[in-house]
């Protein structure tokens, strides 16, 4: 049975569907949904990631306007284009690249966003709603996780351990409450746990998002486990890898999630639906 679950053909069942559905769109007069995506900075990453979003778009005819910054660029002038950006009736979805440079405060920032058009779903009202179980926009890797666990027999975790490895805001946390709401039983762990090692062991689902190159090895994986490794390194040897040592660990798992071609590419198709969703709230004409 094949073990390796690539994110990035299961993304590409989802955007021909969003194609299709834009294509439908734009045939019957409407304009397409257009998606805003604010750069700050030189950071490789965030530009590479940028890059990815915006070739996104482009593959399912939607929208996309990049605006770029140096990093000098002041925290009052980009909550300006936000406000700008938010009274703007041709955008639908705002997206601003994290990180940002230090003297922005990235929570004023995120607050700034209409909730209706964080299609990152960072506002603090959408990860509100998010942790009540309240309809929302969910933010889009942890999103993309689920999607997969569904997909692979996994929607329902009544009776199966869920372990979280890292505690950030766009993954960790947002992944868990996910997991818990599917009836997982949820451990979070990080970087104070611990005997980390024998504690993921106990683990049915096994989160990895912690930013250590091939930081989870195989004597920490149970047997049949389900290993999802949101890690995007790169390691001594100047290659791409995940936060799981993924050839260590292919023997015991049942299913894992390759580094690239695995969740990366979900979480860019989740941002396209998120961007089309905001749009049909808003009964685009
Ligand atoms: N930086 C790393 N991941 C993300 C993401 O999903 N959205 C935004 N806006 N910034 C990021």
């Amino acid at each position: 049975m094949e073990k390796l679950i690539y994110g990035s053909e299961i993304s590409k069942n989802i955007k021909l569907e969003l194609k299709d559905k834009i294509t439908a769109l734009v045939e019957s007069g409407k304009r397409a949904p257009h998606l805003a995506v604010i750069l700050i900075g030189d950071n490789v990453g965030s530009m590479a990631y940028v890059k990815g979003k915006s070739k996104g778009c482009e593959e399912v005819g939607m929208l996309n306007t990049m605006f770029t910054y140096d990093d000098t660029i002041s925290e009052v002038e980009l909550l300006e284009k936000i406000e700008e950006l938010n009274h703007d009736d041709t955008i639908d979805g705002i997206l601003v690249q994290l990180p940002l440079p230090k003297h922005i405060d990235e929570n004023k920032v995120l607050y700034a966003i209409d909730p209706s058009k964080d299609v990152d779903g960072f506002h603090p009202f959408n990860m509100g709603c998010m942790m009540i179980d309240q309809e929302s926009v969910l933010p889009c890797t942890p999103k993309g996780i689920m999607r997969i666990l569904d997909i692979i027999g996994y929607g329902d975790l009544s009776g199966k351990r869920a372990i979280v490895i890292g505690r950030s805001n766009i993954v960790g946390k947002p992944i868990a409450q996910l997991l818990l709401r599917k009836n997982a039983t949820v451990t979070i762990a990080h970087s104070r746990t611990k005997n980390i090692e024998a504690l993921c062991a106990e683990h049915d689902v096994v989160v990895v998002a912690i930013g250590k190159p091939r930081f989870v090895k195989k004597e920490w994986i149970k047997e049949g486990a389900v290993v999802i490794d949101v890690g995007i390194n790169r390691s001594l040897d100047n290659k791409l890898c995940g936060d799981v040592d993924s050839e260590d660990c292919l023997e015991k798992v049942k299913y894992i999630t390759p580094v690239p071609k695995g969740i990366g590419p979900m979480t860019i198709a989740m941002l396209l639906e998120n961007t089309l969703e905001a749009y049909e709230r808003k009964l685009v004409r």
